[in-house]
């Protein structure tokens, strides 16, 4: 079982933990990703995957932060930082499709900063697909800046030391 991070509930009343998965989430983690749809995936992904053992495996090889959204005790969103030693990241996020437009992605972007932040993360980017206007919205919300299109994709970055400075500065003006 993952460490409790969030509780709370949704726009419409859904009771919503979200959770720091552990290595012992593994297969709670890959089914959730192969119970996304193949549009999901590709949005996340930029490619076509079926099989999720090596991406969860692999995050929990590295330094990742990984969060679990759940209702009812199931996996409906995660979002994941996999950050280096110098403390530089790469985000992804991605919601279940019957579970998407309820605010899970907001509250999982939000939390995924916190945590970033609170283990010393300075920077993360993110690819999303131009035509992704979901995903980049709830991005740039949340402070993100484009910095430049690379091979078809967006790339964007999340100064974490910058929205520290633009926090500190709202709150003394
Ligand atoms: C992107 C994604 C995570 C959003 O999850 P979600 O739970 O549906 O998101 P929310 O309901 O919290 O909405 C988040 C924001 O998206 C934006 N948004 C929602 N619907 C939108 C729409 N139809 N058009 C444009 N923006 C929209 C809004 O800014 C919204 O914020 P608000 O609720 O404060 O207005 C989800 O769509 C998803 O899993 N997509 C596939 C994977 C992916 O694209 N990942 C991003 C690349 S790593």
């Amino acid at each position: 079982m993952g460490i409790l991070v969030y509780s709370g509930v949704l726009k419409d009343g859904t009771p919503v933990e979200v959770e720091r998965a552990t290595p012992e989430d593994r297969e709670k983690l890959i089914h959730f990703y192969e119970a996304l749809s193949a549009e999901c995936i590709y949005n996340r992904f930029m490619s076509i995957i079926r099989y999720f053992d090596p991406y969860v495996d692999s995050l929990f090889r590295g330094n990742a932060i990984v969060l679990m959204a759940k209702v009812n005790d199931k996996v409906v969103g995660v979002a994941e930082v996999v950050y280096d030693d110098r403390g530089m990241g790469e985000s992804g996020i991605a919601v279940l499709d019957e579970y998407q437009g309820k605010g899970i992605g907001s509250l999982l972007g939000r939390l995924i900063i916190e945590e970033a932040k609170k283990n010393g993360i300075k920077k993360f980017y993110a690819y999303i697909l131009p035509t992704n206007m979901k995903a980049l919205q709830m991005a740039l919300k949340h402070g993100a800046r484009i910095v430049k299109r690379y091979s078809g994709m967006l790339y964007l970055e999340f100064d974490l030391e910058g929205l520290n400075k633009g926090e500190r500065k709202t709150r003394e003006n």
